[in-house]
C-alpha cells in the first residue's frame, strides 16, 4: 500500500476537524469534497457566502462547516484571543479584527488556538513566509521545542535503501540559519516524525561532506557537535554523524567510512546541514528518482498548521490534510 494510503487510513481511525481558509481558489473546495466523501477529516471552511457560492459552485461540501469572518458569533472570542497573545507586539483590538479579516490564517490560527479546531492546511496561493508566519507568532512551538522546522516524507520507487525506500528529509522548508543545537533538536523531532507516520524505528543521519572527521572545517565541527548534542538529548534515539550521503544510505559504504555505526548504511532519516542542501536535495530525489515528495511538513509546533505549494493539485490538498489529521492525533 502507498503509504499515503496508510496515512489517510490512519486519519479516518480518528477523525480530526481541519481548516482550510483558502476559499479563494476553487482546489480548496474540489480537495473539501474529496476529503469528505473519503471520511478523511472534518472540514471548515472559511469565506464570505459569496466567495463560498462563486468558487464552490459544482462541488458537493454539504459536509462542511463554513465560518464567515464578518458574521460569525465565534469573532469576538478569536479577536480577545488574538489581543491577549500578541498585545506586547502592539496588536490592538482594531489591528486584531483588521488582520483576521484580511488574511484568514489568523483566523485559522485563532480557531485552533480557542479549542474550535485541530489544524489548518494552506498555502496554494499564498507564500511559505506568509503560512508559516500567523502559525509561528499564534500557535508558537511545542513545550520543550525551540524551533519549527519542515520536513518531506520521501517514497522513492524501487528502493531497497532507508525503510525500503521511505525517508524523512528535514529541514528542507523553514530555518535559514543552523547552529549545532538546532540541528540536533531538527534530529530530535524528524525522528518522531518518521516514527509517526512510518511507524517502524528511526535511524538518524547528521548529513556532511566529511564522514566520522575525514575532513576538517567549521562547517563539519558543527554537524559533529549537534550529534553529540543530539545523542545526549535524545538517548533513546539512533543518531550518528557527521555522515556523507553514502555512508549514511550503502551499507558496503559504511563498512569502510563508518565501521560500528548502527545509522550508517541504514539511515531512514536524513538532517540536512543547511537549507540549501535539505531544499535541493529533496527536489533532486523527487526529480531524478521521481519520488513522492509529501510535504513541506511542519514540525515542532504546539498544534498542527501545513503549507502547501502553489502549484499544488486538489488531491495533494488531500494528502496534506490527511497528515495535519495524523500530526493532531498526536497533539
Ligand atoms: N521556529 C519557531 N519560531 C520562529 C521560527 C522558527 N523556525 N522562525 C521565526 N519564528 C518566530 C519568531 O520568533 C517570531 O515570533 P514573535 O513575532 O512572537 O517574536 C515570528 O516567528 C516571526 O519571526 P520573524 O523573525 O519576523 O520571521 P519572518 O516572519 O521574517 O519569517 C519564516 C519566518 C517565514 C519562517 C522565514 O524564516 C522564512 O521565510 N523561511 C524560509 C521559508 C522558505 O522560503 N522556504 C523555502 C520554500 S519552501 C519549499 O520549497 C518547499
Amino acid at each position: 500500500m502507498a503509504i499515503i494510503d496508510v496515512i489517510k487510513a490512519k486519519a479516518k481511525a480518528d477523525k480530526k476537524t481541519i481548516v482550510l481558509p483558502e476559499t479563494m481558489d476553487r482546489r480548496t473546495f474540489e480537495a473539501a469534497e474529496k476529503i469528505l466523501k473519503e471520511g478523511i477529516a472534518n472540514i471548515v471552511l472559511i469565506g464570505t457566502e459569496e466567495a463560498i457560492k462563486e468558487n464552490g459552485a459544482g462541488f458537493d461540501i454539504s459536509g462542511a462547516t463554513i465560518v464567515d469572518p464578518f458574521n460569525d458569533p465565534n469573532k469576538e472570542k478569536y479577536i480577545n484571543k488574538f489581543v491577549e497573545l500578541r498585545a506586547k507586539k502592539g496588536v490592538t483590538y482594531e489591528t486584531a479584527k483588521e488582520q483576521m479579516e484580511k488574511d484568514y490564517m489568523y483566523y485559522a490560527c485563532l480557531m485552533c488556538k480557542c479549542g474550535d479546531a485541530d489544524g489548518v492546511v494552506s498555502g496554494a496561493c499564498h507564500s511559505t513566509g506568509n503560512t508559516i508566519r500567523p502559525a509561528l507568532q499564534l500557535l508558537k512551538t511545542k513545550p520543550g521545542t525551540k524551533s519549527v522546522s519542515g520536513f518531506f516524507l520521501m517514497e522513492v520507487p524501487d528502493c531497497d535503501l532507508g525503510d525500503h525506500g521511505l525517508f524523512v528529509f528535514a529541514d528542507c522548508a523553514v530555518n535559514t540559519d543552523f547552529d549545532s543545537e538546532k540541528l540536533a533538536e531538527i534530529a530530535g523531532l524528524s525522528a518522531q516524525s518518521f516514527k509517526n507516520f512510518v511507524g517502524d524505528e528511526p535511524k538518524v543521519a547528521m548529513l556532511s561532506y566529511s564522514t566520522k572527521g575525514s575532513a576538517k572545517h567549521d562547517d563539519v565541527t558543527k554537524v559533529a557537535d549537534a550529534v553529540r548534542i543530539a545523542q545526549e538529548k535524545y538517548p533513546d534515539i539512533e543518531i550518528d554523524g557527521e555522515l556523507q550521503l553514502d555512508a549514511a544510505l550503502v551499507p558496503t559504504v559504511a563498512a569502510l567510512k563508518a565501521p560500528g555505526s548502527k545509522v550508517a548504511g541504514h539511515a531512514n532519516t536524513l538532517v540536512f546541514p543547511s537549507l540549501e542542501a535539505g531544499n535541493i536535495g529533496y527536489k533532486l530525489v523527487q526529480r531524478l528518482a521521481k519520488a513522492n515528495a509529501y510535504g513541506p511538513v511542519l514540525q515542532g509546533l504546539a498544534m498542527p498548521v501545513n503549507d502547501l505549494s502553489r502549484g499544488c493539485y486538489a488531491d495533494d490538498i488531500v494528502g496534506v490534510v490527511a497528515m495535519t489529521a495524523v500530526q493532531a492525533q498526536q497533539s
